[in-house]
């Protein structure tokens, strides 16, 4: 036996290898499963996003290495930014990725040596600590929770902390939480990072999913941002283009060239059809952007009311893709996920995104309304 590297003694896949294995063993007796545990989007993207990208395999032209973005692609970018946050972005502000989790996976290897500390909330997306872990640097993670109305506590992080702290990074609408920021609490994350010398991070993967009729706000809206911050985003949410993988950061271009130059090591950039129909993605009249935001925020609402109606009292998501729910008190985070398989429902159990996600589960609103609605009701008899 060769021994792997110890760095993934940190790295657990055992809570989704082991709801995986119970899933199948449901499937192969033939139970009918509705799976809310992953965020992936059920639906397609808008139809000329895939008339753009079929057009395009069929090029001759488009098959050699991408190795960078094409300047369509950053001009399309700029253009959104602009036209959906009000944000100002020039061309040279953009990396493209292959979807944002290359950017988050090796952002920390690009900033972080042994010693060096990420500053990253528990319970989070799970790659904001993998990171640490990938490139053998220090974590240290805040509560994100109700009691501190998911927007923690700068001034709590002790002093040795933020003298050795590179990264911190935050992600409003909040996977798993589904919490929402707001201006005053953006301001004082940037003063935060200007203050300590601290590269923030936002990731901004749910920005077309926010409800009620709330702007969505940008971290880079904020004056001086761009001093020290950077903002993560993607297609795969807003456009339904998770597998057709692309993504990008933006930022200074000198907070930026770590990550680009770890990624010239890395990667050969994106296809090119991929490319350019992420670039008419974001350049279209953004209709589809509606669309898609009422068909979350009606799944939302047709969900948690018959939660709320079968008696468990859920918190109601301003954003994302999730409803994240405290579990009844008899139950682990994991029992209560093992003990929803059984009924035909599949979730994520809270501790999979952190210690302080116990007690908690994570259901991705990622079927049609009527599959919900089934599994609302289905969840219910664990009450
Ligand atoms: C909060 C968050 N960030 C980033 C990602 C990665 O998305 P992608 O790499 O598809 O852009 C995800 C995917 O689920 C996510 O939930």
């Amino acid at each position: 036996m060769i021994k792997p590297s110890n760095k993934l003694n940190n790295l657990a896949t055992s809570v989704f290898s082991e709801l995986a294995a119970k899933k199948n063993e449901k499937l192969r007796q033939g139970q009918d499963m509705i799976d809310l545990s992953i965020g992936s989007p059920d639906s397609p993207p808008p139809a000329f996003v895939k008339e753009h990208l079929a057009q395009s395999v069929l090029r001759d032209d488009q098959y050699g290495y991408a190795i960078n973005s094409t300047d369509t692609f950053n001009e399309a970018v700029c253009h959104y930014y602009k036209q959906r946050f009000d944000v100002e972005v020039a061309t040279d502000e953009v990396l493209q990725l292959i979807g944002s989790q290359d950017g988050l996976a090796h952002i920390a290897l690009a900033y972080l040596d042994k010693g060096d500390v990420i500053i990253a909330p528990d319970p989070g997306y799970p790659i904001y600590s993998a990171c640490a872990h990938i490139a053998g640097a220090e974590l240290y993670q805040v509560p994100v929770n109700e009691s501190n109305n998911f927007k923690p506590s700068l001034d709590e992080i002790p002093a040795d902390i933020k003298k050795r702290a590179k990264i911190m990074i935050f992600n409003y609408p909040g996977n798993p939480t589904s919490a929402l920021a707001d201006q005053t609490y953006f301001e004082e994350i940037v003063e935060f990072g200007l203050t300590h010398n601290i590269l923030v991070i936002h990731d901004f993967a749910y920005c077309e999913l926010i409800f009620d009729n709330q702007k969505p706000l940008s971290l880079l809206a904020v004056q001086d941002a761009k001093k020290t911050a950077i903002e993560f985003n993607s297609l795969s949410k807003s456009f339904n283009m998770a597998g057709a993988r692309i993504g990008y950061v933006i930022g200074d271009p000198t907070l930026l060239q770590p990550l680009a130059t770890i990624k010239s090591h890395l990667d050969y950039g994106v296809f090119h059809p991929i490319q350019s129909a992420a670039a008419a993605a974001l350049t279209s009249d953004y209709q589809f952007l509606d669309e898609h935001r009422k068909t979350y925020e009606k799944r939302r609402n047709i969900f948690v009311k018959e939660l709320h109606t079968q008696g468990w009292s859920v918190r109601t998501p301003q954003g994302g893709m999730f409803v994240w729910a405290k579990t009844p008190q008899q139950y682990t985070s994991l029992d209560f996920s093992l003990e929803a398989i059984e009924k035909g429902v599949i979730v994520t159990p809270g501790h999979a995104f952190g210690s302080e996600g116990e007690g908690y589960v994570r259901i991705a609103l990622v079927q049609e309304e009527q599959r919900l609605q089934e599994a609302a009701k289905r969840l219910a008899l664990l009450l």
